[in-house]
């Protein structure tokens, strides 16, 4: 299997965990595209999705599926999303696709979310993947700097702007032995809109796909 098999064969694994007459909330990157293109499969039997980000939505809307905004849905039951890392204890790093502050909303509000990646996503320690931090555009250099401190090396995504108008800092080398407390240092420096460490409201299960088949992990 290909990597992108790996993907395809997490994403329909997934549709699994989707109760009938549910709202569903969708992530964002390629083994999400995958999803929403199963998704799509079954959407006779779903109300609808909410969207982490502009690129899902408009996959969704193609494919015929209604998508809410967060604000008018009371319960949401799954969040499905990808990671760019994952650990064991099933905490993430996310943001590669720059959707990073609208997916951890998302992920705040569902009651289960479902990880789905290949697995060469599974780490021991997160880090490897740069860090993405979304920032406001005007604290970018002190943000930096305060990154600095920090232990890491941020380097300016040049030429993306997120959904909500801000931008990405992705920082290389960060310690993150730690990703729960790190997660706290993080948010705390003014102009920090979120990071991308998925550790204190990380995954609930986690499925892979792998040479051998799919696995699943709660
Ligand atoms: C989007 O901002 C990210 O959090 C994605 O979920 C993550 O980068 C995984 O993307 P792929 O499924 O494309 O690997």
């Amino acid at each position: 299997m290909t990597q992108d098999e790996m993907k395809k064969a997490a994403a329909v694994k997934a549709l699994d965990f989707i109760d009938n007459d549910t709202i569903v909330g969708v992530g964002t990157g390629s083994t999400v595209n995958h999803f929403i293109d199963a998704l799509a499969t079954i959407k006779e039997r779903i109300r609808g999705a909410v969207s982490s980000s502009e690129e899902s939505t408009k996959r969704l809307e193609a494919h015929g599926i209604e998508v809410f905004d967060l604000n008018s849905v009371d319960v949401l039951d799954v969040y499905i999303d990808g990671a760019d890392e994952v650990t064991e204890h099933l905490q993430m790093i996310k943001g590669g696709g720059a959707a990073l502050t609208r997916e951890k909303i998302v992920a705040a509000v569902a009651k289960t979310f479902i990880c789905i990646a290949d697995d060469s996503k599974q780490v021991p320690v997160l880090g490897q993947f740069p860090l993405p931090v979304e920032v406001i555009p005007m604290a970018r250099s002190y943000v930096a700097r305060e990154l600095v401190k920090l232990g890491g090396d941020p380097v300016y995504r040049q030429g993306v702007i997120t959904d909500n108008g801000n931008v990405i800092l992705d920082v290389h080398n960060m310690n993150l032995t730690a990703p729960s407390e790190m997660e706290d240092k993080l948010n705390a420096i003014v102009g920090v809109v979120t990071n991308g460490l998925f550790a204190q409201r990380g995954a609930d299960i986690l499925v892979t796909g792998g040479q051998a088949g799919v696995s699943v992990t709660k």
